[in-house]
């Protein structure tokens, strides 16, 4: 038997059935699942990669959207717990017939399904499925909204990088307007302490993001000198419906990072992208494959994340 536990701390005690969003979460629970999650991280190292803490539990993947990273992360998660994993894609099902969420969701739950990790168009969707199901609820990204574990994932990425994450300056680039990768990054670093600036053309930056606590620059050049941390987010094609920039190329000539830009940056600064990468627009190869990127940190890390937010809100002591 693996002796596999959150850390001990006896002052804090987890609560919470669902994650639905970091929005209503303490620093202290952030933490917590960081924490758990460095205890997690081990057991990927060992030639048999897996702990008996959810047997017999059955998680089920729902997702409405694409997904390679994500999808694959929880289920793996899922497995080194030792779940059972239910996968469900919106192509090829039901959902095709006319089948509302609610009812596919309460079907799928009628299986016996413990916890349902849910990616949604529909900004929401998980908020929805957690009032009408009584399985654990995991968003695995809403619409524009949020998406939890790839905020906490990148938290834990600047601490295991940087050796933490207070008082750090972090940029988040480029379409800050239709992400929700960012906008569970801004409270997630805002939590913790961190300070944000979000950078990017008028369009793609909401005047209104200000009130999440971070500052707004038009200009990458004029703060990547600053930055401890760029995150350089993806240009959410299939979210714009017009153009919001004259074109890619002078998008990647302001806000791209590429070897000559970054050779203006703190030496050690930390490149980070939540992917899928559109080479050549957010960044070059050069970059995102040379010694200042955490691109696949962030995704190893996102598996530890995942088995801990699992493990988690599979425990009993619920609200
Ligand atoms: C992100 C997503 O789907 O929100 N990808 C991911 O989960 N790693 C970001 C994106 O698609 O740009």
């Amino acid at each position: 038997m693996d002796p596999i536990a959150p850390p001990a701390d006896d002052a804090f005690t987890w609560t919470r059935k669902h994650l639905l969003g970091l929005d209503d979460l303490s620093a202290d629970e952030i933490t917590y699942i960081l924490d758990t999650a460095e205890s997690f991280r081990e057991v990927s190292t060992r030639s048999i990669k897996k702990v008996p803490a959810l047997r017999g539990k059955v998680v089920a993947n729902l997702f409405f959207e694409d997904s390679t990273r994500t999808r694959m992360s929880f289920t793996l998660a899922a497995q080194r717990l030792s779940a059972d994993v239910l996968q469900f894609s919106a192509a090829g099902s039901s959902v095709k017939k006319g089948e509302t969420l609610r009812d596919t969701a309460r079907n799928i739950e009628a299986m016996g399904v413990d916890a349902v990790v849910i990616r949604h168009p529909q900004s929401g969707a998980p908020h929805m499925l957690a009032r009408h199901l009584n399985a654990s609820i995991i968003n695995a990204g809403d619409g524009q909204h949020e998406h939890p574990t790839q905020g906490l994932l990148d938290v834990y990425t600047i601490r295991r990088r940087l050796g933490g994450v207070a008082g750090r300056k972090v940029g988040i680039v480029g379409d800050i307007a239709h992400s929700r990768v960012a906008r569970s990054n801004i409270l997630a670093l805002r939590k913790l302490g961190a300070e944000v600036i979000v950078v990017g053309p008028p369009t793609l930056v909401p005047k209104a993001i200000e009130s999440m606590g971070c500052t707004i620059c038009h200009s990458l050049d004029e703060v990547l000198g600053e930055l401890d941390v760029v995150n350089m987010l993806r240009i959410q094609f299939e979210r714009i419906s017009s153009s919001l920039f004259p074109s890619v190329r002078e998008y990647s000539q302001r806000y791209g990072l590429n070897a000559q830009r970054l050779g203006r940056a703190k030496p050690d600064i930390l490149v980070m992208h939540p992917g899928p990468i559109n080479r050549g627009v957010e960044m070059t190869s050069d970059v995102a494959d040379g010694p200042n990127s955490a691109i696949l940190n962030q995704v190893t890390n996102g598996l530890a994340i995942r088995m801990a937010v699992l493990f988690l809100v599979n425990q009993e002591h619920r609200s």
